[in-house]
């Protein structure tokens, strides 16, 4: 028994390494493909959680990381800069923590969820919060890195990362020995739906799989420019980490949905809490808001009948739930303490 080396060195062989990389890891990748029984049972299709919550900063950022980060490091740049809703900030503040890189990152003010600020801070990280949204930010972070060469852009329109995030395809065809029959994401940027394209493509190509997923992007009702067409000039969403109106990698997208004979579809807030509380009542699993916009997806799709019963079906949720403590805790009733007595405990619990 190998202990899981991280996704560089577990798929070396499926990745454009450069030359003279020294690999930075922190192990990522090899996260649980879990079967979802209540998922299942809702809609009579074998489901899977690709649980990426568990990567070693609680979302799927790491694995683009690894990459990005090892590629900076090899051209010699002397920090990273990302534009970020919270996750890629804290995953590039973690990696530049362990290549011993600086780290600057440009958040939308007041808009990211509080583990994912504290996780930053931890690592060290130049925290720039900037009076826009992560439309803005990203513009800024191409226009800032394009002007300094020195700083390596990490947003996912540097394309090492989506070559990182495509093992996450590969993981979910090697555990499954074979491709699902359809695959829902949740859909921000668009960088990790046209990375899992790439991965399912690669694996069929190579005649590793016989059959490549029907992608199902999910966006937020009030941040879904791929759904309608055209960017979103103010995007909104409780799921914070998809507050995107205008995603980089528009067309990777495009051509995930059209290759796979997908789709694009909204889940509106509502739906998206009650999916986030769903997953973690029935199966155990706590996401963030915005991972669970491909379960509330998957379910709307299944009762409008774009889903037939028996098929396989992975959905990723994306990032982990205690990174937004403050969802989570919303509207919880105050409760009041009890003295210290087995039958106070008994009554609370309405069995005395
Ligand atoms: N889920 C989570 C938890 C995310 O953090 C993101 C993106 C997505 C889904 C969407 O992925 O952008 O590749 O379509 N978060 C980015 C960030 C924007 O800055 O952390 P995408």
């Amino acid at each position: 028994h190998t202990p899981w080396p991280g996704l560089i060195e577990a798929y070396r062989d499926r990745l454009a390494i450069g030359p003279n990389w020294k690999t930075v890891t922190l192990r990522e990748g090899g996260t649980p493909l879990l079967p979802a029984g209540h998922l299942s049972e809702l809609t009579g299709c074998d489901v899977y959680l690709k649980v990426e919550g568990l990567n070693p900063t609680g979302s799927f950022k790491d694995r683009g990381m690894t990459m990005a980060v090892t590629d900076a490091l090899a051209r010699g740049q002397q920090a990273v800069l990302c534009a970020s809703t919270g996750n890629t900030s804290a995953s590039a503040a973690a990696y530049a923590a362990k290549a011993k890189m600086t780290c600057a990152v440009l958040v939308p003010q007041g808009k990211i969820a509080m583990g994912k600020l504290a996780q930053a801070v931890m690592h060290g990280a130049r925290i720039i919060q900037v009076q826009g949204n992560f439309d803005d930010c990203l513009e800024l972070a191409r226009k800032t890195t394009a002007e300094f060469p020195t700083i390596g852009l990490v947003n996912s329109v540097n394309p090492v990362r989506i070559e990182g995030q495509k093992t996450a395809a590969f993981e979910i065809c090697d555990a499954l020995g074979k491709a699902p029959d359809v695959h829902a994401l949740p859909v921000g940027n668009a960088g990790n739906i046209t990375a899992y394209w790439r991965g399912y493509s690669e694996y069929y190509a190579d005649g590793l799989t016989s059959v490549k997923p029907r992608m199902l992007g999910v966006q937020a009702a009030g941040a879904a420019p791929l759904v309608h067409g055209a960017p979103v000039k103010d995007p909104e969403t409780i799921a914070t980490a998809i507050r995107i109106g205008s995603p980089a990698s528009w067309n990777g997208a495009v051509t995930a949905k059209e290759e796979s004979h997908g789709a694009f579809r909204a889940a509106t807030d509502d739906e998206i809490l009650e999916a986030y509380r769903l997953i973690a009542r029935t199966e155990g699993v706590f996401v963030e808001p915005a991972s669970a916009a491909s379960v509330a997806g998957l379910l709307a799709a299944r009762k409008e009948g774009w889903l037939d019963s028996g098929l396989t079906v992975v959905c990723t949720v994306t990032g982990n739930g205690l990174k937004d403590p403050d969802t989570a805790l919303a509207g919880m009733p105050e409760v009041q303490p009890i003295p210290v007595d087995p039958v106070a405990v008994a009554s609370a619990l309405e069995l005395a």
